[in-house]
Order: C-alpha cells, then sequence, then structure tokens
C-alpha cells in the first residue's frame, strides 16, 4: 500500500485529526490520502491540511489499508452506493460517524474488518478523547494499529458498542457545551468591565485548570466544588444560582439529548 491513512472526507473531524497526527509525527503528510468529490473542497483541504486530496473515494480505498470513513452518518449510503470502492479483507475501516452501528457497517464492507471510534475536536491539540469497539475479524493489531492512531492525539480507550452514543454525548459532542461556558464567562467578564480577551483567557485557563487538578486528584468533583465554596461566601452564592437555574440537570438532558440523537441519525446511515 502506498499510503498509511486513507480519509474518505475531509471535514472538520478528519481536518482535526489529520492535523493532530502530523503534528505530532505520527505519520508524515505524504503518508495520508484522502478523497472528497468535490473540488472547492479538495482544494480547501489540500490548502489547509497539506495532504494529497483525490475526487475518488475508491482511489482512497486501494490506496491505503486503515481507511477513516469521516463523512455525516446521512452522507455514508451515498458514498457506498455511488461506485464499488473495493474494500476487500485486508482494509480496516475505521467510522467516526456518530451512532451508525458495526452490524450497519457490515452491510457495507462484508470483507473487511470494520472498528468503530468516536474521537472529538480536541484531537488537533492532541488532547482528544476517543472511544472504540471493533469487528470480531479485527486481529490484535488491527485494533493496535487504530489505537495507536488516536492515542498520538489524546486518550483512545475501548468500550462496548452499546456505550458509544453516550461517550458520543459526553465527549464527541461536549467541545460544544464547553465552548458555550466559555463564551458565556467572557460575556460575564465583559459585563463586570474586563477586556474580552482577558476574559476568556482567564475563563480558558480556569476550565482547564479544573479538568487537570480532577484527573490529577482522583477526587470526587463535589469534594473539589466544596474545597473552593467556603462558608458565607461568594462562590456558594454562584452554585446557588446555577442550582435554581438547573445547569446540573440541563447538562444531564443535553447529553441524553445527544445520546438519543445518535442513535436516529445511526438508522440513517
Ligand atoms: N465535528 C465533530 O466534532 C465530530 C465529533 C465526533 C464525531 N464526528 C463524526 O465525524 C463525522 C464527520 O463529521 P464532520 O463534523 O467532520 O462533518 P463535515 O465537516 O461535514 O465533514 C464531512 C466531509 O465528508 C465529505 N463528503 C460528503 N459526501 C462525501 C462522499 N460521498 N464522499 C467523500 N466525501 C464526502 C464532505 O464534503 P464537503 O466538504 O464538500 O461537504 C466533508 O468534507 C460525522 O459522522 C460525525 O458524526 C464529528
Amino acid at each position: 500500500m502506498v499510503y498509511k491513512i486513507g480519509f474518505i472526507g475531509t471535514g472538520k473531524m478528519a481536518s482535526a485529526i489529520i492535523k493532530g497526527i502530523v503534528d505530532k509525527g505520527f505519520c508524515a503528510r505524504e503518508e495520508i490520502i484522502a478523497s472528497n468529490p468535490r473540488e472547492s473542497s479538495r482544494k480547501r483541504a489540500e490548502t489547509e491540511v497539506g495532504i494529497t486530496v483525490v475526487s475518488s473515494n475508491a482511489e482512497v480505498v486501494g490506496s491505503a489499508d486503515v481507511v477513516i470513513l469521516s463523512v455525516k452518518p446521512q452522507q455514508i449510503p451515498g458514498v457506498f452506493s455511488s461506485e464499488n470502492l473495493g474494500f476487500g479483507p485486508s482494509h480496516t475501516l475505521v467510522s467516526i460517524a456518530a451512532g451508525v452501528t458495526i452490524e450497519t457497517l457490515k452491510n457495507h464492507v462484508p470483507d473487511s474488518k470494520i472498528i468503530r471510534v468516536m474521537p472529538n475536536i480536541c484531537s488537533t491539540n492532541f488532547v482528544g478523547t476517543a472511544c472504540f469497539s471493533y469487528s470480531e475479524n479485527c486481529s490484535e493489531n488491527d485494533v493496535k494499529t487504530v489505537k495507536s492512531i488516536f492515542e498520538s492525539v489524546g486518550i483512545c480507550i475501548e468500550v462496548k458498542e452499546k456505550d458509544i452514543d453516550a461517550v458520543t454525548g459526553i465527549s464527541g459532542s461536549s467541545p460544544a457545551f464547553m465552548f458555550m461556558i466559555l463564551d458565556a464567562m467572557a460575556d460575564a467578564g465583559v459585563l463586570l468591565g474586563l477586556p474580552r480577551d482577558l476574559s476568556l483567557k482567564f475563563a480558558a485557563q480556569t476550565m482547564m485548570g479544573s479538568a487537570i487538578t480532577l484527573m490529577e486528584s482522583g477526587k470526587h468533583p463535589g469534594e473539589l466544588k466544596d474545597m473552593v465554596c467556603s462558608p458565607g461566601g461568594s462562590t456558594i452564592e454562584g452554585v446557588k444560582v446555577l442550582e435554581e437555574y438547573g445547569v446540573r440537570s440541563a447538562f444531564v438532558s443535553a447529553i441524553q439529548a445527544c445520546a438519543e440523537k445518535n442513535k436516529e441519525l445511526g438508522r440513517k446511515g
């Protein structure tokens, strides 16, 4: 095979993974091939990511044994119906599509090995979160190869396939929620008279610092929250307001809604 990894689709997630694995040194730009049927998208990907982008998905399959399917769930039938892509027993199809099960993917590539990965957009900066499940015909080596791709840009943990929709809500989608929180915190800073850039910097560093503190300490988040709340102090006033607005319940419902939607999208794959 000419290329180490192939990508079908050159959108946001493919770009995030490619940038991450190239910058990390997992593989060189020259070892990656991608496809996109649209010329304008090919040009954009070539310019932004600097890899070879071809118009034919079959060319990617013919050039790489590990192919990362990076299209939207509802675009998957279109990818496989337009031409015979040539997936065979030597190929590992890595699908990052939300909700689309290994069983459904088997209908498209009955002879190939399948690994379902749920990454997130933070892969670009080597702080990605990914989980995976695989079909029974994958070898230990296939799994190791794919795991190492995603571990090069963050963490990558095996889960039962039935749990992928939940992980998609918690780590696949939730960067959007974190960005919403950061934007709102920056607004609060501006409201209180701080310049926006400084306000955002304080907010982002605090989010990162809190996550690291949680992971390094191994403590329960409630215990860490209690450490910040002095009796009769200002933080507990803020906590009271967040509880009044049902922020925790809102997060639970939001992640539950994501998981439900993933199941629905998966039926379109
Ligand atoms: N975005 C995230 O944060 C995230 C996180 C976890 C998982 N995912 C999963 O990652 C997958 C991709 O999401 P995304 O956000 O990267 O979407 P996206 O930006 O829309 O990327 C999809 C890409 O597929 C291309 N495409 C469409 N039809 C195609 C075809 N027939 N053959 C080849 N390429 C085709 C699109 O081309 P054009 O550029 O011309 O439209 C686009 O480049 C989804 O299944 C999603 O569930 C995304």
